[in-house]
């Protein structure tokens, strides 16, 4: 039979069987209206209210502070749009390293002058530069929003959320974080660090795809995002998908529930695919500081390969047909292609030559999976 590896969980993650379990009954049993006042209706709502007081307790926020969207991209353009829209944002601080639901919804306001947009310097490793956040910070007195994320989706550089909310503060701005890469993943504590707005989506975490949440701190006062019924307090209408708000619950409850063995067997994991790559590919390049544990996240490494020039384009074709799911990336030296925006900041020129593949993982990858790949690459370079 043929081999199928995964290893491509940044991208979505398979559903945990107890999640389709919990989605399965509300399918069944729960299918009223949640802004139906009979029945059925209230055991609907009844279903999300208790979603939304499990989701908020794993970050100590209040429920109210709890909108449910349809994920990571509705929720970025969300906070990033309400916050020029109602909270008087001029200036948008954010990196050229954010996912493109952040990127395109800040590149609109600015086009459209609605707010300017500065980007903050990053670094070869995928850390920002402090010292330029905070000039940028001290530029001028206009209302200013700092966008950073919190687990960059392609390389896995962890930012450090308490010291950008430290200078928000500091500086009276406020601070959204895409925290899309690292909730379910790491703990976020919302009453020790300060952060006005946040963005998360299920997928990420074992749950249903087409259901995420937006933290918004209480007291911000955002107008409507999507306008009709009164669902969300107001803030996005439309009838709720109950079964994923309560899939996304279960999923969340489960990932922090298991956190702390998860963590460690991601990070074996990634330790071993570490130590594989190194002794095996000789000339492999980590992109970022992804092969730091401390300053990466556990769920991924971004190489870029040790493959010659004349067959690079063969490497993603090659993998894909050996049953292994992964996502390639580029820094395209010419330009003249469009390469990942993020390897473009990170890569040096003497590794932009050589394809960047990232390989991301869950709890239900194994070392065997990472042999399997290691000696696939393998043959396939020394073919
Ligand atoms: C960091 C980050 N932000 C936003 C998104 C978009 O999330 P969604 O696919 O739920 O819209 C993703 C998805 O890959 C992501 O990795």
């Amino acid at each position: 039979m043929d081999r199928k590896v995964y290893f491509d969980n940044a991208a979505t993650t398979p559903i945990r069987k107890e999640v389709i379990d919990s989605m399965h009954k509300i399918l069944l049993k729960t299918y009223g209206n949640p802004s139906s006042t009979h029945s059925f209706g209230r055991s609907a709502k009844t279903q999300i209210e208790i979603s939304r007081k499990s989701i908020a307790k794993h970050f100590n926020a209040d429920p109210q502070e709890i909108i449910f969207t349809s994920g990571g991209t509705e929720s970025d353009n969300m906070l990033l749009r309400c916050a020029v829209q109602d909270l008087n944002v001029l200036t948008i601080i954010t990196s050229k390293i954010e996912h493109h639901a952040v990127l395109h919804a800040v590149e609109f306001l600015d086009e459209n002058q609605l707010a300017k947009v500065s980007y903050v310097k990053t670094d070869a490793e995928g850390l920002i530069d402090f010292e330029d956040l905070e000039q940028l910070l001290k530029a001028d007195k206009a209302k200013k929003l700092v966008s950073l994320m919190h687990i960059n989706n392609e390389i896995g550089s962890i930012l450090d959320l308490d010291r950008v909310s430290k200078l928000c503060q500091e500086n009276d701005a406020l601070f959204h974080t895409d925290a899309v890469q690292g909730v379910g993943h790491y703990a976020i504590d919302l009453e020790k660090v300060k952060i006005d707005f946040l963005s998360a989506a299920a997928h990420k975490f074992h749950g249903p795809k087409g259901v995420g949440f937006s933290y918004v701190r209480k007291n911000s006062e955002l107008n409507p995002f999507i306008l009709g019924g009164s669902q969300e307090r107001g803030l996005r209408a439309g009838t709720e998908s109950v079964h994923n708000i309560v899939g996304m619950a279960n999923a969340l409850e489960i990932a922090y529930d298991r956190i702390e063995e998860e963590q460690k067997y991601l990070k074996e994991l990634k330790v071993y695919a570490i130590k594989q790559f190194s002794t095996s590919l000789p000339g492999v390049h980590f992109n970022g500081c992804c092969s730091d544990l401390e300053r990466s996240t556990c769920t991924l490494i971004n190489v870029a390969l040790p493959v010659p020039e004349d067959k690079a384009t063969l490497l993603n074709f090659h993998l894909d047909l050996k049953g292994i799911a992964c996502s390639k990336g580029s820094a395209c030296q010419s330009g003249s292609a469009k390469g990942s925006h993020v390897l473009e900041e990170v890569v040096p020129l003497s590794h932009r030559n050589k394809p960047s593949i990232r390989f991301s993982f869950s709890i239900f990858n194994t070392k065997d999976e990472i042999d399997y790949l290691i000696e696939t690459l393998n043959s396939f370079i020394k073919k």
